[in-house]
């Protein structure tokens, strides 16, 4: 069905086929049987599962990438990691983070002026900047002032070539390549630049990794052996790795690094783009949402605290609402390590399952009329009865999201921040626009918005 297929019409012949065949059915990927799955309750029975936590097929082509980082491993591996890295992400420690997202969101403001002049432009680059800024800053303690200086090696490294886009592009079109599967890879013009992204990318991590074992060197932790529990507890994610007493390789931590700086940055830049893309559809939403922004921050120009967070509960819902419709993950996969039974039907044990995000959230019965943009079916009052596994852009179960706290606070405050100073008007439409699922949910051609600056 997809050979010859140009690459924007993959996704809406997938999509046709989920229409046609309904919330579970099964297709083959060459010789492969592939279960999609959509409806809640066998998400539920897979997702919630300790025992099919082990990653579908799919991801085998970002081990050159990621490595046995968290995203991937499986087993005691993935298990003993998730247990060690948890507390990283604990509410406690973001808190501490709340300094950073404020100074990047302004700097962000600042760097948006050149652009509100009411044109449109592509505005994902600027807040890639703002995310890969607050990630390396946050978890891993590196500077790197992205948004700033754009001549920085970091950023040459990662987005001239537009190294993050054309590695997950990449990754995609092996996908659909019996010929890009095969030991002859390294050899395509696909595999050279495929290596080629990745040596670089691996360059920048090592970078950060040896730029904070410098700083760790002249600023050592002091842990005290009688509070050794307390300290570790309260260390930031790479230093949490550096200083760990389990042996951990050189190569283990590289592999966490590359996961933690694209896990943590590419999604979140997916879903503020799109809430901004939403948001200027949807001028109704927008104003209300600049008005709740009004009422919490007052004069300020940005969110300061994370009690400032939780007051912007009417932003949360179009944050929820966009997740739904463009989720930055669309699809993620598992392959069973026991048989299971869903509804009628039996499926074996090694059988791999899409767990179909994108379609879930556009269950008609579940979301009436599903491609409107209604941020009010997240008002408590809406949701309380849905079916938890009818809405999950962090995924669920003990494989769930271990950064969904950090994105939730990092898109409010770069959102707040934006609407606060600028009135997003629309350029691009949804009929305008092809998206294709490149790991992260993206479109064909970059879409535009426009900014006008408010006035106080
Ligand atoms: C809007 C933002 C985000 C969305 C929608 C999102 C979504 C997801 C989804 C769907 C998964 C499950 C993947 C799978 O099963 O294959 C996942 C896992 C993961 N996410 Fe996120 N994510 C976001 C932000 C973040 C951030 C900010 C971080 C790090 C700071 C992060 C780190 C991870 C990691 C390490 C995993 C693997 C967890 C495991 O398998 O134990 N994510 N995320």
């Amino acid at each position: 069905m997809f050979i010859g297929v140009k690459r924007s019409d993959i996704f809406k012949i997938f999509s046709e086929m989920v229409k046609t065949y309904g919330p579970l059915f099964r297709a083959f990927s060459g010789f492969i049987p592939l279960i999609n799955v959509t409806k809640p309750e066998h998400l539920e029975q897979i997702m919630s599962s300790s025992i099919h936590v082990h990653k579908g097929m799919m991801y085998e082509a970002l081990k050159e990438w990621l490595g046995d980082g968290l995203l991937i491993s499986n087993g005691v591996k993935w298990h003993q990691r998730r247990k060690m890295i948890t507390p990283t992400f604990h509410f406690k420690i973001l808190e501490h983070f709340m300094p950073v997202f404020v100074k990047k969101s302004k700097l962000l403001i600042d760097y948006l002026e050149k652009e509100s002049n009411g044109n449109g432009f592509d505005i994902c680059p600027y807040i890639t900047h703002c995310t890969l800024d607050i990630i390396c800053e946050t978890a891993m303690g590196i500077s790197l002032n992205a948004v700033s200086d754009r001549n920085s090696s970091y950023i040459q490294a990662t987005n001239n070539k537009h190294y993050f886009n054309s590695t997950r592009e990449l990754f995609i079109i092996r996908q659909a390549s019996i010929l890009q599967q095969t030991p002859l890879y390294p050899f395509l013009k696909e595999g050279k630049s495929f290596y080629e992204n990745v040596k670089v990318l691996h360059n920048f991590t090592n970078k950060v990794i040896s730029e904070r074992k410098e700083y760790l060197k002249e600023h050592p932790i002091k842990i005290e052996e009688d509070d050794e529990t307390f300290t570790k507890k309260r260390l930031s994610f790479l230093d949490l790795l550096l200083t760990s007493t389990e042996k951990l390789t050189d190569s283990d931590i590289r592999a966490e690094v590359d996961t933690f700086m694209f896990a943590g940055h590419d999604t979140t830049t997916t879903g503020i783009c799109w809430t901004l893309f939403l948001l200027g559809l949807n001028q109704d939403y927008q104003q209300k949402a600049y008005e709740e922004i009004q009422d919490v921050l007052g004069d300020k120009n940005t969110p300061e605290t994370i009690s400032d967070l939780n007051e912007l509960k009417y932003l949360e819902c179009c944050i929820k609402e966009s997740l739904r419709i463009y989720p930055s993950v669309p699809l993620i996969s598992r392959v069973l390590t026991e048989d299971i039974t869903l509804d009628a039907f039996k499926i074996p044990k090694g059988t791999n399952c899409n767990l179909d995000i994108y379609h879930t959230h556009r269950n008609p019965e579940i979301y009436p009329e599903p491609e409107k943009y209604d941020p009010d079916r997240f008002q408590p009052e809406n949701s309380k009865n849905r079916h938890p596994y009818a809405y999950i852009p962090f995924s669920a179960g003990p494989r769930n999201c271990i950064g969904q706290k950090f994105a939730m606070y990092e898109e409010k405050t770069l959102l707040a921040s934006i609407l606060k100073a600028y009135e997003v008007i629309p350029v691009d439409t949804r009929e305008s626009i092809n998206i294709i699922p490149q790991i992260v949910l993206k479109t064909e051609n970059p879409f535009k918005i426009a900014l006008r600056k408010r006035t106080k």
